[in-house]
């Protein structure tokens, strides 16, 4: 079954062909960072307008890089939830129109259950259940994945999302949008140990995860560095700022698979480029003889190849939507 599948959530406008949910056939991104680059974040306007431009030409260029028509197409999935409304209804409605214009079913598709099945791709014989840790931009979770379509929300920030903390604490040492990444080569350079930074746990919550302390920590030393005129030193500011980020990830990861016992772990979402995190998870999953699973570089961020991917198992599992469809701003990974 080949499905043809749309992203426009946040800043990507992207689109692909994916085959029975694990091979891809095409996959196009049209980035607008470097618009975004100009104001430090993503301006929503101007994503929704940019996605509007991008979307015809996406789509014409993942059907053609798969030498295929609309007629080979079984299915059109899109991402309708979580994400920027005006960003994810460009995405939304161009799958209506489609749909309705060659009778193609419409799968609608979550975000962040996407961004687990890009392990789906870089893995062919990944299945669930397992135990994933889903770290974006916008949200940090641990859930657990009892069938491609069925989960459990284990674990939750309270606060800001472990990407938001890296991207703003970079912001404030002056290095460009999206400040993960940059933030990630900087951190190789630095001592981990140079700044101690708080580790917060959140009571009576083992599994959540609270970055608004450690994040305006970071901002503070910054801030005071600058005001007694004092040189900062990047390098091992990112070091122990990253290593803080991840120790916390890493901790409540590994105590909900033991306390759930589940012995199979993933990592998805943006965030799990981190070289950092892919290291420790993979060193503290192999002491305790876990399956560890991470997604190829090329679809840890923001891309449609996994939308296609999860889009077959929503499809599978009856998740089929009618032209009422609607984008949905915020809605929980369990919500069906
Ligand atoms: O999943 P994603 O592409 O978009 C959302 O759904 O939010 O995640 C983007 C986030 C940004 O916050 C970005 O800074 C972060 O992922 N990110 C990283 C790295 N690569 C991307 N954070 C830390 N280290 C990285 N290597
Ligand atoms: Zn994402």
């Amino acid at each position: 079954m080949k499905i043809l599948s749309i992203e426009s959530s946040c800043d990507e406008t992207a689109a692909a062909v994916v085959e029975d949910g694990r091979e891809v056939l095409s996959s196009v991104i049209a980035s607008q960072v470097e618009e975004h680059k100009l104001y430090g974040g993503v301006v929503p306007e101007i994503a929704s307008r940019r996605h509007a431009e991008a979307i015809v030409p996406v789509v014409s260029k993942a059907l053609s890089d798969a030498s295929l028509t609309m007629d080979d197409i079984d299915a059109i999935a899109v991402t309708h939830a979580p994400g920027l409304i005006g960003a994810l209804l460009v995405g939304v409605n161009f799958a209506k129109g489609l749909s309705l214009a060659t009778g193609k079913p419409l799968v609608p598709t979550h975000h962040l259950r996407s961004h687990i099945a890009s392990n789906y791709i870089s893995h062919k014989e990944l299945k669930p259940p397992f135990m994933c840790l889903v770290v974006s931009g916008g949200h940090s979770h641990i859930v657990m994945v009892e069938d491609y379509t069925k989960m459990k929300v284990i674990g939750r920030t309270r606060d800001d999302a472990a990407g938001e903390a890296f991207d703003k604490a970079a912001r404030t040492m002056g290095m460009p949008y999206p400040g993960g990444i940059e933030m990630d080569k900087v951190a190789e350079l630095g001592n981990p140990d140079a700044f101690k930074f708080p580790r917060p746990v959140v009571h009576d919550a083992p599994y959540d995860f609270s970055f608004s302390g450690l994040k305006t920590a970071v901002i503070n030393l910054i801030h005071n560095l600058e005001q007694r005129g004092e040189a900062v030193p990047r390098e091992d500011i990112c070091a122990s700022f990253r290593s803080a980020v991840v120790e916390l990830l890493v901790s409540n990861t590994m105590k909900a698979c033991e306390d759930f016992g589940v012995k199979t772990l993933v990592v998805a979402g943006g965030v799990s480029a981190n070289s950092l995190l892919r290291k420790r998870l993979s060193e503290e999953s192999e002491k305790r003889g876990f399956m560890f699973f991470k997604p190829d570089k090329s679809v840890c961020t923001d891309n449609a190849a996994m939308v296609g991917s999860q889009g077959y198992y929503e499809y599978l599992s009856g998740n089929i939507a009618d032209l009422s469809l609607n984008a949905v701003a915020t809605l929980p990974i369990d919500y069906r």
